[in-house]
């Protein structure tokens, strides 16, 4: 069997991103090979796709996530919400030829300023997915919170308590790539 594919997405654009970060450290703890699919997108619009089809950045995201065997959502909290960035991607990928999620393993992870840690965003971002059939895990929650200073000057979570979580979420996903490889 060949190595399962992690897909990773960050709902967030800029340098320093916590969740960027949060995502990297879980991302590693994935078995197998990763990469990160790019979500600066154009916003949606039915006239856009009618005029010219996909975008070439959407048509590749969603041939992306059809290519992997599971894949990893690093969710900021915009105003106790997942950012439109996200929103707008899964939008853009629900009209794509075929439904990309069905059926792919899902692991959520959050990064935020507050102490909850992203527990309201990613209650949100499941209902999100539901549509589109993705199989997100439920357990472990990843909600990192307060993480201003949640990571080391190398990128590693400070907490052993966060990083057990991480773990257990990645081995857990790991395990749901390879049932699926075995379908
Ligand atoms: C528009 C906006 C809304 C935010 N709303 C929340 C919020 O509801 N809860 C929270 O804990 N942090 C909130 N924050 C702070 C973010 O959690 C913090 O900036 C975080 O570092 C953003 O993720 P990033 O580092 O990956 O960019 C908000 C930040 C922005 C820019």
């Amino acid at each position: 069997m060949t190595e399962p594919r992690l897909l990773c997405l960050c709902g967030s654009l800029r340098k320093g991103s916590l969740n960027r970060k949060l995502m990297t450290v879980a991302a590693a703890r994935f078995d197998g090979s990763f990469e990160e699919g790019d979500l600066r997108l154009p916003l949606y619009d039915g006239d856009l796709q009618e005029a010219q089809g996909l975008p070439e950045g959407v048509a590749r995201l969603a041939a992306q996530i059809s290519a992997a065997d599971a894949l990893l959502i690093a969710c900021p909290e915009y105003n106790k919400a997942p950012p439109g960035l996200l929103k707008n991607a899964l939008d853009w990928v629900s009209r794509a030829e075929g439904q990309v999620l069905e059926g792919k393993p899902v692991a959520l992870v959050s990064a935020t300023a507050g102490r909850a840690g992203g527990e309201r965003t990613q209650s949100i971002l499941r209902w999100m997915l539901q549509p589109l059939r993705a199989e997100v895990l439920t357990h472990p929650e990843v909600l990192v919170g307060p993480a201003a200073d949640a990571f080391d000057a190398s990128g590693a979570l400070v907490s052993e308590r966060f990083q057990k979580a991480v773990d257990a979420l990645m081995a857990r996903l790991t395990a749901a790539a390879r049932e699926k490889q075995a379908r």
